[in-house]
């Protein structure tokens, strides 16, 4: 269920902008300013029209935002459970399960596609809009990859295929497949459908305001509460996620400079992050006496500490793993992705994750506890 707060701000952005000619509000003109926002000015000749397959979830939001930054015309395609959230964007209802009546005689410049994990759902509509679309932007993941042993990790290693994934095409449920097998074969059924006219999206963590899950939210609510923080390893191990709003503003840019046949990862910074620094980073935006305390990997290992559940964003460099925080982006850079600060990103996570009522707020799930903290932190120092 979405906040009071968070409805009344995307309006509140949509309206304001709208009013300005630039379909922003307050927090987003300002981000606007930045540098790291890219201009919308002379990357697209005429206003495109762009349909978004969801749009009103996490990330589909700051697409539509971006979009209209930009100056391209919107059009939202879902069921309409949260309808009006940008007034004036246009919204189509529809379902995914096969009703598609509202988008046909239509065409667009491009489409994008948020859906999640069913490539069922990439052929069918892919099918019903092959000659209605220009291009189709697909948003897969970083799970694509079958695996991130590669240092650095480009967009040239391959991805999850059933023979991989030790999957019988035939028997296999193509509604209920493994989440990286899921999207890398939605990658395929788009290239088959649309030959070059494809952009795909392979974003690692997505983090920032709105982030409905607890996982890089868990570093700064924790480190602003201050006191002695358990952290992983030495510090060293790297880490790279994505702001949901450097996504929006890549994916509107990718839009507007017509893309093509291109992979795209989508991680930052472009210099992978080590965790102390992520951290220390985190601290600097809070005013809390926090102090961190670097506990041995393996010694977490025993106590079922794990990297990316207990303790999110991180992952140990294990076998298989050691690109997973280790992307070379200077392909995605020169197509002009560009990353927000990490205090940004850490203050608009604050702001976001505090405005919203305790109860609506992102479930903790699987990250630690202030008390099993303090339970392996005593191990730790009595060891
Ligand atoms: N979070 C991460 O860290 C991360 C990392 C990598 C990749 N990703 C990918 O990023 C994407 C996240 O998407 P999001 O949820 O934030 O996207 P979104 O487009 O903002 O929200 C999901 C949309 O899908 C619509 N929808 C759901 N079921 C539908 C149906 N049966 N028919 C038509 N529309 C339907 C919803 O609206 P209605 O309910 O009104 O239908 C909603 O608008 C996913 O593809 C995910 O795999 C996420």
């Amino acid at each position: 269920m979405m906040s009071t707060d968070r409805r009344d701000f995307l309006k509140l952005s949509a309206s304001a902008g709208a009013a300005l000619g630039l379909g922003l509000g307050t927090r987003a003109r300002a981000a606007a300013e930045s540098p790291a926002f890219p201009s919308g000015g002379g990357v697209a000749s005429r206003a495109k029209n762009v349909l978004i397959l969801g749009g009103t979830g996490f990330i589909g939001p700051y697409e539509v935002r971006s979009l209209l930054h930009m100056g391209m015309n919107v059009t939202l395609f879902n069921r309409g459970n949260r309808p009006g959230m940008f007034p004036g964007v246009e919204e189509l209802v529809g379902d995914r399960n096969g009703d598609f009546e509202s988008l046909r005689g239509r065409t667009w410049d491009v489409v994008v596609d948020n859906s999640t994990a069913r490539p069922d759902w990439v052929t069918s509509i892919g099918e019903f809009l092959r000659d209605s679309t220009e291009t189709f932007h697909y948003v897969s993941s970083r799970s694509a990859y079958a695996s991130h042993a590669a240092v650095p990790m480009t967009s040239a290693e391959s991805t999850w295929t059933f023979e991989g994934a030790e999957l019988d095409r035939a028997t296999a449920d193509i509604t209920r497949l493994p989440y990286g097998l899921a999207k890398a074969e939605s990658e395929r059924e788009l290239m088959r459908i649309f030959g070059d006219r494809y952009v795909i999206f392979r974003p690692g963590l997505i983090v920032g305001p709105d982030d409905p899950t607890y996982r890089f939210t868990y570093w700064p609510v924790r480190i602003r509460q201050g006191g002695e923080v358990l952290c992983p390893g030495d510090g060293t191990d790297t880490v790279q996620v994505i702001d949901v709003r450097d996504l929006g503003d890549f994916m509107a840019l990718s839009a507007a400079a017509g893309h093509q046949a291109q992979q795209f990862n989508l991680v930052g910074p472009l210099t992978p992050r080590p965790v102390a620094e992520m951290v220390y980073g985190i601290r600097a935006v809070t005013t809390a006496e926090t102090t961190f305390t670097w506990v041995d990997t393996g010694f977490l290992t025993e106590r079922g500490i794990r990297g990316y559940a207990e303790l999110p964003v991180w992952r140990p460099p294990v076998e298989g793993a050691q690109g997973f925080a280790k992307f070379d982006l200077r392909n995605e850079v020169a197509h002009g992705l560009t990353f927000r600060s990490l205090a940004d990103t850490t203050k608009a996570t604050l702001e976001s994750f505090f405005s919203q009522p305790v109860d609506e707020r992102p479930p903790r799930r699987a990250a630690l506890t202030r008390e099993r903290e303090a339970e392996v932190l005593a191990e730790w120092h009595s060891r």
